[in-house]
């Protein structure tokens, strides 16, 4: 059989931040494709996902508008359909999965652009629940769906997200309260890099009639730094010194706790992050697949923290 390549596809959560970033890097490459789309969920409507959306159109994105993500028909004629949906929306991802299927579509990216889920503890934790939910849907929904494939895009972090405040980094006071210890890993990679390379493994062709080729991970990787290289880093970046206190593993498991006890769910996400942090599972294992796609040079962290520091809207995120 000839090999498959995707070159028609759906992006569902195309307002959010990977969504979006990845809708941008597609766009780049509009030539190497047949048809591409962003979804406008209705149902949860903004001035801001207008204007990305209407950006997006102005730019030659067709969009699927609807309230639902349940119409089957939304989803006819694409080969594939992305879903970067955000954490808090990620358990529709079944329901999107069975519409599509129900359309025709036979493979999806789920919103993964994390860490590896099979590595250590990862499946169990809260924080990637709906992740798991999302692959064992896909699993299941493969014994009776002829030819249903999928790519996880893993990646570990995204740099600009790894120096946040909700993650333990106050840019303000130049403080962070870290889990795990100095030596402590994690892989880093920017927004735009980890778009561009997914934006790619569409165009990658592979054996849709052979289950071993249609299921596939891609791990993309840029720098898997300690944290002490980290605020080594954040020193050169910003000029300051950052007075970093390191917590056991023990007390993001007791906040975990405490959380799930106040039913507290946005706690209980964050404590999460930081029993996986703590032990290193955002690292990214080898293999890589960065080599497959060799027209992206994948920038280090420095510099990625040097833009993201220049830059007026990711400095709200920073908290400055
Ligand atoms: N590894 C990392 O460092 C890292 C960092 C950030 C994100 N991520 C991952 O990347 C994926 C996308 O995250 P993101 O930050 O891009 O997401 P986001 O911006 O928070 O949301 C993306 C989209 O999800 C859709 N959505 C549907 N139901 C929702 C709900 N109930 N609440 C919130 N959003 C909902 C929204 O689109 P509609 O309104 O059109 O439905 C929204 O635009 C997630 O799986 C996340 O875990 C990883």
């Amino acid at each position: 059989m000839a090999p498959t390549t995707l070159t028609s596809v759906l992006v569902v959560g195309a307002t959010g931040n990977v969504g979006y970033a990845v809708c941008l890097e597609l766009l780049k490459l509009t030539h190497r494709f047949t048809r591409l789309a962003a979804f406008n969920n209705i149902a949860r409507p903004s001035a801001e996902k207008d204007a990305i959306i209407s950006a997006l159109s102005a730019s030659g994105m067709e969009i699927v508008t609807s309230d639902t993500y349940e119409n089957p028909n939304l989803y006819k004629d694409f080969d594939a359909v992305i879903m970067a949906l955000g954490n808090f929306g990620n358990y529709q991802q079944p329901l999107i999965i069975d519409a599509a299927i129900e359309g025709g579509v036979r493979h999806f990216y789920p919103s993964e652009f994390g860490a590896d889920i099979t590595v250590g503890e990862n499946a169990t934790q809260r924080y990637y629940r709906d992740k798991v939910l999302a692959r064992n849907h896909l699993e299941k929904r493969a014994k009776d769906t002829e030819g249903l494939g999928w790519s996880y895009v893993t990646i570990g972090r995204f740099t600009e997200w790894g120096i946040r405040p909700y993650f333990g980094v106050n840019n303000k006071e130049r403080t962070a309260d870290i889990y795990g210890n100095e030596d402590g890993r994690q892989s880093l990679i920017s927004v735009e890099d980890a778009s561009a390379l997914t934006a790619r493994s569409l165009l990658m062709p592979f054996d849709a009639a052979d289950p071993e080729n249609r299921h596939r991970t891609f791990r993309f990787r840029g720098e898997s730094p300690s944290w002490k290289e980290i605020f080594a880093i954040l020193k050169r970046v910003t000029g300051y010194e950052y007075k970093v206190t390191y917590h056991d593993v023990s007390e993001a498991w007791a906040l975990q706790k405490e959380a799930k006890e106040k039913n507290d769910e946005k706690l209980e996400m964050n404590s999460s992050h930081r029993i996986v942090q703590g032990t290193e599972g955002t690292l990214l294992p080898e293999p890589y697949d960065n080599d497959k796609f060799s027209d992206v040079n994948v920038k280090g962290v420095e510099e990625v923290l040097r833009a993201t520091f220049a830059d007026e809207k990711q400095k709200a995120f920073l908290g400055l």
